[in-house]
């Protein structure tokens, strides 16, 4: 079929069967009819299901696919979107809270993307049963898919996170060291806390679990345990810690509740019409139906009540949607009914409700806060726009810390750009060594929040004995030096619709690149090489083609090698990149240096190691590194 990129178009649409999305995306070029084959792809249909075959061969690897619990090539595995609650997942574990059905197809001189625009089920078989293809299966008659082509992953990385959404800019106080606890209370013992941590590090906010609501009611405070909230809230803020409160999709079926009463009319109902009622924090409960403006706008409205007390930033959880069933599974036939009047089965549709939940509560947010900031723990493709995302109920393990660094940065070129995990891992034992490890490896994040359950052990670092508390305290010490430019990144993420962080094969496409998921880079200019194994101290690096500098000792290293760092925090930067490090801005050789600091843009340029025009920035110090 003649299927022609022409220059300037960047993603091809393929339409099967006249789909309606839930979700729409930016209009491209379309295909006329139903394809039969494009470019080796081909697409069948059977039985109620779209059927889409990619070749691969011994030299294809595959990216993307969102949040998994594998490695960063998602090669021979078979996996599934319809997300999922899998508390305390460890590696292996599949689907979790967070698929995206959006692939990479590298093959050694071009690369391939595909977006499947439907939020129900598609099962990925990336070379398993077939060897030599990839097979989606997709449980739907219609189904519209994006195609990208580029000669690398980044193109078609940065196309998808271009089509999906620019990302949204998060406040710089959401990206510094916060804190978190299933759960906080009362009042006396979260400011406690606070002022505990206060006194050792800095905290820039705190995350309030479920037992900050009455009964789980959302947007009631538990009066016993923090009043109205009005005190809690003002000494917070007095301390200089942000407040982040939990708010679950659950609502308490209780006709004594006035948020219930409210949002009659709006919620999710079964397939005889009647209310679907579900188990969930607080008990029997009904969920908004975010499908339809009167279910956003009745949650918008709820939401902008409960911030106008001085809230700074909303946590949504549980939003898969999850109930308290052995399987957390919501009922797949269950109805929402969306903008156009027409009706949905959960199942058709599930992946699209925690978007269009952060979407209403971002729009609820933009209208009465500042600096609006949600952290979600599920999505849809383009959550960007409205949200940070976390890697949900983790195992704390030494091999979770490994394994935080693919999903983590697999969920950032899937296009959830501001992202992170649980420092201390959520669920079971973290020795304080361990805890040590998760912030050591999480310094580059886009986040860096410490959360543990209510069954686990207590991670609060002031705690801890002196040598982890030690080097804890160097982490976060640390993450504050390099916080300008994480936010540098983040803005630059935003602006230019790229991720901020991504594995090595974003950017490389070697073998030593895709086997090297124990390191990550935040942006072109700053690899990372964290000290994650339990006992030691030392490891190997790779070092990408190219020429680097080590940041600490300023050793010049000529790339695509290995070598052995026994440093803290093994950083190297890529000639012709800038860094910015506790207040100094460092240029690397020559080139042309754009640095967001000060709420501006900055452009730096340097030219036989000098910088030309004398340039000054407020506040910090420039250097040329030769
Ligand atoms: C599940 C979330 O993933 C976790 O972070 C939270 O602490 C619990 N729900 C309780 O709200």
């Amino acid at each position: 079929m003649d299927f022609e990129f022409k220059s300037g178009e960047y993603y091809k649409i393929v339409n099967i069967n006249s789909p309606e999305p839930v979700i729409e995306f930016a209009n491209g070029t379309e295909s006329a009819g139903n394809p039969s084959d494009i470019e080796g792809i081909s697409f069948e249909q059977d039985d109620g299901r779209i059927i889409v075959h990619m070749p691969i061969n011994i030299d294809s690897h595959i990216l993307g696919l969102g949040e998994r619990a594998y490695r960063i090539d998602r090669k021979r595995l078979k996996l599934s979107s319809l997300n999922s609650d899998p508390g305390g997942y460890e590696r292996g574990r599949d689907p979790i809270y967070f698929p995206v059905p959006f692939l990479v197809k590298k093959d050694p001189k071009s690369a391939i993307g595909i977006f499947i625009n439907f939020p129900g089920e598609i099962r990925f078989d990336t070379g398993v049963e077939n060897y030599d293809r990839i097979r989606i299966e997709i449980f739907s008659q219609r189904a519209q898919i994006f195609l990208f082509y580029g000669k690398n992953v980044r193109e078609i990385v940065d196309s998808f996170i271009r089509l999906s959404g620019r990302p949204f800019m998060p406040p710089k106080w959401a990206i510094g060291h916060t804190i978190s606890r299933y759960s906080y209370y009362p009042e006396n013992e979260a400011l406690n806390i606070a002022k505990r941590y206060r006194e050792i590090t800095r905290v820039d906010a705190m995350y309030m679990d479920i037992h900050h609501m009455d009964g789980y009611r959302l947007f009631k405070w538990d009066r016993e345990r923090f009043g109205d909230g009005s005190e809690f809230l003002k000494k917070m803020h007095g301390l200089g810690i942000r407040v982040i409160t939990i708010v679950d999709p659950s609502i308490k079926a209780d006709q004594n509740y006035d948020v219930f009463l409210r949002g009659m009319g709006s919620y999710v109902s079964k397939s005889n019409g009647d209310i679907y009622f579900a188990n969930m924090w607080p008990g029997n409960s009904v969920f908004p139906d975010f499908f339809n403006r009167a279910g956003r706008e009745f949650w918008k409205s709820e939401i902008k009540q409960w911030v106008k007390q001085g809230i700074d930033g909303i946590w949504l959880d549980m939003n898969e949607p999850t109930i308290l069933t052995d399987d957390h599974m919501f009922d797949l036939d269950s109805v929402h009914v969306l903008d156009n009047g027409k009706k949905e089965k959960h199942r058709n549709v599930r992946n699209a409700y925690p978007y269009l939940e952060a979407m209403a509560t971002f729009e609820a947010l933009s209208e009465n806060v500042k600096e609006p900031f949600i952290l979600t723990r599920s999505g849809f493709a383009g959550i960007q726009k409205y949200a940070a995302v976390w890697t949900g109920d983790t195992k704390s393990s030494w091999d979770d810390v490994h394994l935080q660094i693919s999903m983590v940065t697999s969920l950032s070129i899937s296009g959830a750009t501001v992202v992170g995990c649980d420092l201390g891992g959520f669920f079971g034992e973290s020795s304080p060594d361990l805890i040590a490890a998760y912030y050591r490896m999480a310094l580059m994040f886009p986040l860096y929040r410490n959360h543990k359950t209510i069954d686990g052990n207590d991670q609060e670092i002031f705690l801890l004995p002196d040598i982890s508390k030690k080097s804890i305290l160097r982490s976060i010490e640390m993450r504050y030096r390099f916080l300008d430019q994480i936010y540098s990144n983040l803005y630059f993420s935003s602006r230019e619709c790229r991720p901020a962080i991504f594995p090595l094969p974003y950017l490389y496409d070697n073998p030593e690149a895709f086997y090297s998921d124990d390191e990550y880079m935040l942006g072109e200019g700053i690899l990372y090489a964290p000290q994650i194994r339990e006992g030691s101290r030392t490891r190997e690096v790779y070092i990408p083609e190219g020429l680097w500098h080590d940041f600490w000792t300023g050793t010049k290293i000529d790339g695509d090698t290995y070598l052995e760092s026994s440093e803290e925090y093994p950083i190297f930067i890529k000639n012709g990149s800038s860094v910015i490090y506790d207040g100094t801005i460092r240029l690397y050789g020559d080139g042309v240096f754009k640095i967001f600091v000060n709420s501006s843009e900055h452009v730096l340029e340097v030219s036989g190691g000098k910088i030309k025009n004398g340039a000054k920035i407020d506040g910090y110090r420039i250097e040329v590194v030769g």
